[in-house]
This record gives C-alpha cells, structure tokens and sequence, in this order.
C-alpha cells in the first residue's frame, strides 16, 4: 500500500466560503488576499450563497449608499436557512471599522465584524467559531470582531492569488493622511503607510512569474509614496524595469502631490499606460478650501494643461463631488465650467453624503435632496456629451 498522508482535521469539515466585496479596488485586492489565505488553509470557494457555510461581506462605507446595500444584503438573507443550518457571517473591511462591535446590535446574524487592517487574522477567526460551532459549545452565540490592528504583516500579499489571470492588483500604500474633510477613508484606512519598494517588487516578478502581464498599482494617493529605497517616479521606473511584464498604470492620484517629474516619466516608460485618474472633486476654490485638497482650481486645470501637453495621446478621468455642504449655485457653477475646460475622457459623479467621524459632517448637510439630484444630472449630461464628441 502506498503512504498516505494522514487528512488534516480541517479537511473533514472545511467550510466553503462566499464573498462579496462592495467598495473600491483596495477592497477587491483585499477579497483576493483573504481567498489566498484562506486557500492555504485549504478551504474552499463558492459563488452561491446558498451552498456556503461562511458567508463574508467585504465592506464599504465611503457613502450611506454602500453601506446601505451591505445593511439589506444581511437582512435579506436573515431568516432564509433552516434552523441550526445558518452559514456563520461576517462583516469585514471599511463599515467594520466604522461601526465596530454595534454591527452585531444591528445584525444579530453576523457573527465577526474584522477591519481593513486584521484581515491576516481571518482564518483563525473562522476556524475559532467553526469549531465552537462543531462542538456545540456555544453555537452561534459566539461574536469575535477584530478592529485595533495598525499594521498588515506584508507576507498576506505573497499567496501568489489573483482572481484574474493576466491582470492582478499590486497594494503600494495602505491608508491615507489627507483627511479631505469628507471622506472617511482615513478613519477606516487609518494613516499612510507605505509598503517597502523591495517588497512591491518582489510581489510583481512573482505575480509575473505566474503568468500575470499587467498590474496596476494600488494607493488612496499613490502620488505621496515614498520608502528608502525611492519615491513614486522611481518605483514606476523600478516596475517599468521588471522583465515579463507588458503594461501597467496606478490609481489614485491626488493633485496636490503631483511632482514637476511625473508626466515626463510617463510620457518615458514604454509600459506604463498612458492614463490619469485625478479626482478634482469641484471647481469651486471655497469649496477646494472647506474640502481640505489643498489645490485650487487654477492650479489643477495647469496640471491638466502640462498632462495634455506631456502625453499627447494620454486620456485623463476624475471624480466630482455635487452638493458639498453650502455648495451654492455659484460653486456649482465653477465646477460645471471646470468640467467643460478639463474635457475628461470619463469622470465619477457623486452626490455627497455625510460621514461619521469626518469634518463635514460638522456642516449642516444644507443642500437639498432634489437639488443633489439635479446638479448630479447636469454635470453627467455634460460629461456624457463630452466624451462622445471625443470619439467622433
Ligand atoms: N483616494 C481616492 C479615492 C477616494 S474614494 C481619492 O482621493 O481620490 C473615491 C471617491 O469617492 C472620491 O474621489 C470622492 O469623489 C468620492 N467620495 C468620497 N467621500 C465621499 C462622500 N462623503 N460623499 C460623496 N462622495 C464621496
Ligand atoms: Fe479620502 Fe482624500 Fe484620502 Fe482620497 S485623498 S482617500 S478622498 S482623504
Ligand atoms: Fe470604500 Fe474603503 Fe475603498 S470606504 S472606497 S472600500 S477604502
């Protein structure tokens, strides 16, 4: 008889595991961090929910709106399994680190509630309350949440899992220390932290050992990345050196960090995509104030300029915020007329929405429902109307 490995424990019961990540390219990076750690503990993927033992939302709370499609997701699958069969649940990522332990007074299906930066504590979170369950224990009456962590052990993005076979996501900076007066990312993200430009490489020329063609680098303001070893122009030099790999951009950058080299280098690296993605959030220099940007709108449409005239095919896209509070007819109206300067190949219209723990939310959130709705409409009209003539 040949020998054979004695079965693991976890091989008899592993769990099959369901997640949705809401949010933005951070959290989707993070979805396939936590698959690979998961993976490695060999448990297995569903794409149903119906058929999954552990249920995990991987959260967003950058607006009421995501935060309010996680809320009717777990309520809407309360109540859906037999007795004594419900999938364990969890709540993970940015609205776990905004609502911590009151999530479980909210939703007393979920049962573990682990931030953005505990996410390498998720396996042994599960496994604790997966065996709790098996035994008997104490069934389901078992909370774990997990929200003090600060730092990420930098191994978690070394599993060698990305859900795409060619592309995959590279994390070069955790959090963010602007504090733009609405945004919560700094509150759920905690402060910038750069990860080691050795280590970002290293992740790269295995990721492109596997296969994998093009990257794009991920940061809330990839612009502000530093580490011993360089800064953002010579980490993309760094990349753009790495054999095997055939393209790759970034995203976010913040106008206030953009360095007189940037647009040179870019125009310079033959694989980096000839595109910026740069949030203006509003045309109005009162409004650029009471948001904390720390640029105006002069100074952003000279950065337009000096990008147009840098990358002659480059395409350019942004993000608007409408109905800031106090926003007038006047303000609104700068960022309209911004929006016909800066000609965006595409750009993200939001309506603003306050946020628990920001600095706006200390302003009366004054501007009317109906009002959001239209400035929304105006400003996305245009913009449709704007990128079609650049296609004829
Ligand atoms: N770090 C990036 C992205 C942050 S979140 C950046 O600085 O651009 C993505 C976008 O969501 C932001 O650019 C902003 O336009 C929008 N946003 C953030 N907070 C918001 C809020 N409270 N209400 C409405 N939109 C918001
Ligand atoms: Fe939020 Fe501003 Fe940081 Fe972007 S730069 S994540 S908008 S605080
Ligand atoms: Fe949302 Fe968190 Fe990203 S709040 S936009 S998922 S960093």
């Amino acid at each position: 008889m040949p020998n054979q490995e004695p079965k693991k424990s976890y091989e008899f019961f592993a769990p099959k595991i369901y997640i949705r990540t809401f949010g933005c390219q951070m959290n989707v990076r993070d979805s396939e961090v936590i698959r690979g750690l998961l993976e490695k503990e060999g448990y297995s993927f569903t794409d149903e929910p119906a058929k999954a033992d552990v249920i995990i939302f991987n959260t967003c709370s950058v607006r009421q709106h995501a935060e309010d499609k996680v809320w009717s997701e777990i309520g809407r699958l309360k109540g859906q399994s037999p007795p004594g069969t419900a999938p364990l649940m969890g709540v993970i990522g940015c609205m776990a680190q905004a609502h911590k332990e009151k999530i479980f007074e909210r939703a007393a299906n979920v049962s573990f509630v682990v931030g953005p930066s505990d996410i390498a504590k998720l396996p042994g979170i599960i496994n604790k309350l997966r065996n709790k369950e098996t035994l008997g224990t104490v069934p389901m009456q078992l909370k774990i949440w997990e929200t003090d962590g600060t730092i990420r052990p930098d191994e978690i993005y070394r599993t060698g899992f990305y859900e795409d076979k060619s592309h995959a996501y590279v994390v070069i900076s955790e959090g963010c220390s602007n504090f733009c007066s609405y945004c919560v990312v700094p509150y759920v993200r905690s402060a910038l932290r750069n990860r080691k430009i050795q280590d970002i490489l290293r992740e790269i020329t295995e990721a492109v050992d596997k296969g994998i063609k093009n990257i794009t680098l991920l940061g809330q303001n990839v612009n502000a990345y530093r580490d011993e070893g360089g800064d953002f122009i010579q980490l993309l030099s760094k990349v753009n050196d790495i054999g095997g790999l055939e393209e790759f951009s970034f995203v976010t950058s913040h106008p206030k960090d953009i360095s007189s080299g940037l647009f040179r280098e870019m125009a310079d690296l033959e694989k980096l995509k000839k595109h910026l993605h740069l949030p203006v959030q509003s045309g109005s220099n009162r409004i650029l104030g009471l948001m904390n940007r720390g640029y105006t709108r002069e100074s952003y449409l000279d950065l337009v300029d000096k990008y147009r005239k840098g990358l002659k095919k480059g395409t350019l896209s942004s993000d608007i915020i409408v109905g800031f509070p106090s926003e007038t007819e006047t303000d609104f109206k700068d960022t309209f007329d911004l929006v016909m300067n800066a000609r965006f190949d595409a750009a993200y219209i939001f309506k603003y929405s306050p946020r628990p723990h920001t600095q706006a939310q200390n302003i009366p959130d004054d501007v009317e429902r109906k009002e959001k709705e239209r400035r929304h409409k105006l400003i996305l009209d245009l913009q449709i109307s704007i990128a079609k003539n650049k296609k004829c």
